[in-house]
């Protein structure tokens, strides 16, 4: 994750390829209820404005970094579009027309795979991003956007690193390594 941006706007068309590109992820019963709303680098502000509260701008190191985004891209799932797919005859059997019935909600796994798409391609072509979390005025985002129905997964900041991170104390945790958390079964 790159956290600081040098304001190097990302080219709109671009964005919306790659973001296409990234749709080609994995989705449950190919019900496609994935959607990417890009922002340009003009929107930045705005989005920002709505995303976070006064307080935390005013406070925060990595307001300014993060206010030169090139771009963003925010990423919704439809829950609608997987209830009406898993109702269809070839998937009536599985009872999944009702969302209480997801023990797994797969429009939240298909939103992860198809950001992480996104995040691989933005580095191949040698930018860079942060995943962002929407534990704020996510029905305000929404309603911006234009998407009241669709969920929030979250939102990717895209741009040129300006390597002025302040890097997230989430990586200082005593984390089991990587390859301890790959287990070989034996049964
Ligand atoms: C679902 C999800 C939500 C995240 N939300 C945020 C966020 O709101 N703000 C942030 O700065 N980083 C966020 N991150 C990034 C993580 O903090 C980061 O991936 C983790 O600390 C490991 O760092 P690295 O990805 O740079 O290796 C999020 C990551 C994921 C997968």
């Amino acid at each position: 994750m790159v956290r600081s941006f040098d304001g190097t706007p990302v080219e709109p068309d671009w964005l919306d390829e790659l973001c296409a590109q990234a749709l080609w992820a994995p989705t449950a019963g190919n019900s496609a209820g994935v959607r990417m709303h890009t922002l340009g680098a003009d929107q930045v502000g705005a989005y920002l404005a709505l995303a976070t509260d006064e307080a935390w701008r005013a406070s925060s190191r990595r307001a300014e970094g993060l206010a030169r985004a090139g771009g963003a891209v925010l990423v919704t799932s439809r829950p609608q579009d997987y209830l009406a797919r898993y109702a269809e005859p070839d998937k009536a059997t599985s009872g999944l027309d009702v969302e209480a019935a997801w023990s797994v909600p797969y429009w939240h796994t298909d939103a992860a795979m198809a950001t992480m798409a996104l995040l691989l391609l933005i580095e191949e072509a040698g930018w860079q991003a942060t995943i962002w979390g929407s534990f704020r005025h996510a029905k305000e985002l929404l309603d911006w956007i234009g998407a009241p129905d669709d969920e929030l997964l979250g939102t990717v900041l895209v741009g040129r690193g300006d390597g002025l991170d302040v890097t997230s104390a989430s990586l200082e945790r005593d984390v089991p390594s990587r390859t301890s958390r790959v287990r070989r079964v034996r049964t």
